[in-house]
């Protein structure tokens, strides 16, 4: 089956829904990929994880515009359609759905109905990005509920991401097992991401210096320092000084994202913070 498959770009939602019919039908399980295209490894690396999953593979792309804070962003987010198709092809992907607008948000995207999870999305990224995971809830429901796969895979360095989309699959019953894939580096360790295109050649050789230092802080952790307020303010210092703007720098409870007390050991160093214009988020699982 792994290598008879040609992909199929639709963007009609009725036909994928057909086709998906009948391989339900046929008992074939569907494993799905959401992205907002411009592919690079990291995406691909969690296509293959939904290939090893599932009889079947549903990647989309679709660029969000309610999950977009800033319109500006939205407005300059990479788009590169005939390159993914390309990059899509080479490997054995059943569908590629690539819906425009009025497809995922028939009464606009103005006037959707939004899907609110209360607690996560307020927190790190939340408060620096006020009503994105909302956009991305609202959004992935709407997939979901179109694609209604088995599976659905995410990248782990939306780390935040991926806790809400839990949260949100266990809080309102949908069948979905959501896993999780690495995220993919650079040689030089900066996490891939569609936005390093736009780092500039100076930013570019700065940028992995981020990773460099959350791998020391949590080398300093496991070496059993545990004042993780210090570590997170003297980080934000540290950060500025090699010409980041850090937003934020936490240890967080890795399930939750809550403050950690002294008995939690499975741990997360997570961060964002500004180069230029660009924004870098990363983070690092840990156990104690
Ligand atoms: O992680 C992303 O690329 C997006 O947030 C997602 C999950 C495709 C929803 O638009």
């Amino acid at each position: 089956l792994l290598m008879e498959r040609e992909l199929d770009v639709m963007n009609d939602k009725s036909l994928l829904r057909r086709q998906i019919h009948s391989w339900k039908e046929n008992k074939e399980s569907v494993a799905y990929v959401p992205t907002m295209g411009s592919l690079h490894e990291g995406h691909i690396s969690l296509v293959r994880l939904a290939l090893s999953h599932a009889d079947r593979v549903v990647v989309s792309i679709f660029i969000n515009p309610t999950q977009f804070d800033r319109r500006e962003d939205f407005k300059t987010y990479p788009s590169s359609l005939d390159l993914d198709i390309s990059k899509l092809s080479d490997i054995p992907v059943d569908i590629l759905f690539a819906p425009n607008i009025e497809t995922i948000y028939p009464f606009g995207a103005e006037d959707a109905t939004v899907i609110s999870e209360p607690s996560l999305t307020k927190k790190l990224c939340g408060k620096y990005r006020p009503g994105h995971f909302d956009g991305v809830a609202s959004v992935l429901i709407r997939f979901f509920n179109i694609i209604q796969p088995d599976i659905a895979v995410f990248g782990q360095k939306d780390y935040q991401q991926i806790l809400v989309v839990k949260r949100l699959v266990k809080d309102i019953n949908l069948p979905i097992k959501i896993l999780s894939g690495p995220i993919q580096r650079e040689v030089d360790g900066l996490a891939m991401s569609s936005r390093n295109q736009f780092l500039s050649d100076r930013e570019r050789l700065i940028a992995p210096e981020f990773y460099k230092f959350l791998k020391n802080i949590v080398t300093q952790i496991k070496e059993n320092n545990r004042n993780f307020y210090e570590l997170e303010k003297e980080s934000l210092r540290e950060l500025q000084a090699k010409g980041f703007k850090p937003e934020y720098v936490k240890v967080r409870h890795a399930d939750n994202l809550q403050e950690p007390n002294n008995e939690d050991r499975n741990l997360v160093l997570i961060a964002a913070v500004k180069l230029g214009k660009v924004r870098l988020i990363d983070n690092i699982c840990f156990s104690l």
